[in-house]
């Protein structure tokens, strides 16, 4: 009889656990659905409101083109020869050609010779330390001259970028960002750990200038986005949400204490997940 009602019991739990689990999944599905559409068009209100309101953001004055590549003036040249073998040579030899201790140079281009000067990834105190982003060692002008140097003992890479953000589209650049650079950066850029020793750095320092020289060179680990891939006004555009994203006050999201609207997102996901939870304990409660 005891062993009669016990057999009745479990069963209508496992009947009530079945409803429970189908709720809960429906629910999740939903929320799965709010996450994929929820910060997508949180975002873009934000954005449109941001296009609105702030002031195009103009690199290289009035020009009506998007970025411009352009190498540094050869009459830096001889300054540069000089900063190289000061600070370069006995990693990477006297002309750029490389050596056990450092990789070979020639026909980099000034973009990826400036992006790892400009952004103090080098020069390296030893060969055997990680190039990670510290303050420049070189002013700015001789970064220019490093790059010039380098760029001038053989053809081949990019000169170096400057974007023209206020030609650029910040909604696709948006996009764009979130299908080829957040799988590494995250969306809202703040970095991430790859693997054991690999890091996507965080994009919150990086200059428009360093930002389309990333893109066009592809960093260590990064792969490189050619014109194939991108064109310069996609740079341009992906440039323009990178800078968006390192001045938040463009950011939607103020009724949650301005976290934005990628993180408006995530609280979509809790409130579904809370109710789902205090759902669950109800019936839960009720099976008992
Ligand atoms: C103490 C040794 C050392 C010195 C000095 C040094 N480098 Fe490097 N450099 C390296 C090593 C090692 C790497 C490879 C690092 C990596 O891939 O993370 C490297 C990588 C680079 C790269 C990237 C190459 C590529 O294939 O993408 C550039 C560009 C570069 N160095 C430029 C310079 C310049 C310009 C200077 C002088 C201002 C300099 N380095 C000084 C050791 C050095
Ligand atoms: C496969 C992962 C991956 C993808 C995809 C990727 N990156 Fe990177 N990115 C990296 C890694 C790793 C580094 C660091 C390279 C190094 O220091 O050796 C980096 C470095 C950078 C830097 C330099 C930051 C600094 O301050 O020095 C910028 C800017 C950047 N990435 C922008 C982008 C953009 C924009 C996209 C999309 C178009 C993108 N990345 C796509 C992995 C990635």
């Amino acid at each position: 009889m005891v062993n009669e009602q016990m057999k009745q019991k479990v069963k209508r739990r496992s009947q009530l656990r079945w409803v429970v689990g189908s709720i809960a999944s429906g629910a999740a599905v939903l929320a799965l659905a709010t996450v994929a559409l929820y910060p997508h068009q949180g975002h873009s209100q934000a954005l449109t409101s941001a296009k609105v309101a702030a002031k195009p953001v103009s690199h290289g004055a009035s020009s009506s083109k998007p970025i411009v590549y352009k190498n540094p003036p050869k009459s830096l040249i001889p300054q540069g020869r000089q900063l190289f073998a000061e600070d370069c040579q006995t990693c990477h030899g006297p002309q750029a050609e490389g050596s056990v201790r450092a990789p070979n140079l020639q026909g980099l281009g000034a973009a990826t010779i400036d992006f790892w000067v400009s952004t103090g990834r080098m020069p390296l105190a030893d060969p055997t330390e990680q190039a990670t982003v510290k303050p420049p060692r070189l002013s700015h002008q001789q970064q220019l001259a490093v790059s010039a140097y380098v760029a001038s003992l053989a053809p081949g890479g990019p000169a170096i970028p400057s974007p023209n953000l206020g030609l650029a589209n910040l909604s696709k650049g948006e996009s764009l960002f979130s299908e080829n650079c957040a799988a590494c950066h995250t969306i809202t850029g703040v970095g991430d750990q790859l693997a054991n020793n690999i890091y996507a750095p965080t994009l919150s320092v990086a200059t428009p200038t360093q930002v389309a020289e990333a893109i066009r060179t592809g960093p260590g680990n990064m792969p490189r986005f050619g014109p194939g891939t991108f064109s310069n006004q996609e740079v341009d555009d992906i440039v323009r949400y990178v800078s968006y994203l390192q001045h938040p006050n463009d950011r939607g999201g103020l009724a949650l204490g301005g976290v934005g609207p990628v993180a408006e997102g995530f609280v979509a996901i809790l409130i579904g997940l809370g109710s789902l939870m205090v759902a669950g304990y109800w019936i839960g409660g009720r099976a008992q």
